[in-house]
């Protein structure tokens, strides 16, 4: 049962959107024969653990070798997140897991933006592209990636961000990837407080120009910078399907979403990298009906919330809204 409120997603990443079908389709495509260990023996992604979760994510995402293939995942992932009522998505994109594959950035975008213009189309939602850096393989690929972000820019690649192990490097590394692509007048996001504590949010905030966290959940742990979120109007993008399935969290009565939404931070609903996470972003939301107890007036804030944070223009959100209102 997917509830029907309108939904808005700020946090997916798209090589973790391809489903094990279409991940086993494009290897097909390309005559790659995947490690069979990539998948369990329902056919789903196998992995154990957070760092294991991103090698397998690695493998898998290495069958993405052309724009058709970036155009298929994306058109995918849209359709299906609108077929449970979202009516905008933004999608994470990383140009390192192209790059791996011989794939220019142009040529990445270029299948994104077909992909999110053709389920546009066919469905009315609407999407945008968060350009992101990959931590632990360095701050000199963030810079890289910034200024590829810098170097061509697209109406619809709207910010700015990065994933990957958040034990790696230190936020204050990555201070000049950001403020190249924050100079240009791009908003940033950062993934910090999922599988490390405050003082990594804390860093995070302290070090780089964002307006929103990548989860952010674990800021729960310091109740000083709890309120600073709140001072600052940091919105976060929370992932709880993905904080149970990594183990960031042994069950949904320990997450702190409602500890946070009650502390007064700004909430929002998203779901990181759906199919290994046995998740969807109507699940998210039908999840903080039935664990959380949010009524649809509550989830309809939280849509809301997605759309005031939305990398996207004015005139955008004016839409969104409209819809989200109906
Ligand atoms: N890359 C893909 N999924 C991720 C996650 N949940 N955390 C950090 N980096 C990621
Ligand atoms: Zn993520």
């Amino acid at each position: 049962m997917i509830t029907m409120v309108p939904k808005a997603e700020l946090h997916c990443h798209l090589e973790g959107a391809a489903s094990p079908d279409l991940v086993r389709r494009l290897a097909a495509r390309h005559s790659v024969v995947l490690p069979s260990e990539t998948f369990d023996e329902n056919g789903d992604f196998a992995w154990s653990d957070f760092l294991h979760f991103l090698k397998v994510y690695d493998i898998a995402s290495s069958v993405i070798r052309t724009p058709e293939d970036y155009r298929d995942v994306t058109y995918q992932y849209l359709m299906d997140c609108a077929a449970e009522g979202a009516i905008y998505v933004e999608v994470m994109s990383s140009p390192d897991h192209a790059a791996a594959v011989g794939m220019s950035y142009t040529a990445h975008l270029e299948g994104i933006v077909a992909g999110i213009e053709d389920a546009r189309t066919d469905s009315g939602i609407e999407g945008r592209i968060i350009v992101t850096c990959v931590r632990h393989l360095g701050p000199e690929r963030g810079v890289e990636v910034a200024r590829q972000v810098v170097a061509h820019p697209h109406d619809l690649v709207t910010g700015f961000g990065m994933g990957g192990d958040e034990n790696a490097f230190e936020p204050r590394d990555f201070a000049p990837a950001f403020e190249i692509v924050h100079a240009s007048g791009l908003p940033c996001t950062v993934h910090a407080g999922e599988v490390a504590g405050a003082e990594s949010v804390r860093a995070a905030l302290d070090a780089l120009p964002v307006q929103r966290l990548g989860h952010g959940v674990r800021a729960i742990e310091d109740p000083d910078l709890v309120r600073e979120l709140v001072d600052k109007q940091i919105v976060l993008e929370v992932c709880p399907g993905s904080n149970i399935a990594t183990g960031v969290y042994d069950n949904y009565s320990d997450h702190p979403l409602l500890a946070l939404r009650d502390a007064g931070c700004r909430i929002t609903l998203n779901s990181d990298d759906p199919p290994y996470f046995g998740t969807s972003i109507g699940q998210e939301y039908d999840r903080a009906s039935n664990l959380f107890g949010l009524d649809d007036t509550a989830l309809r804030e939280v849509t809301m919330t997605a759309i005031d944070a939305a990398f996207a223009d004015p005139e955008t959100k004016r839409k969104l809204r409209e819809k989200a209102s109906l």
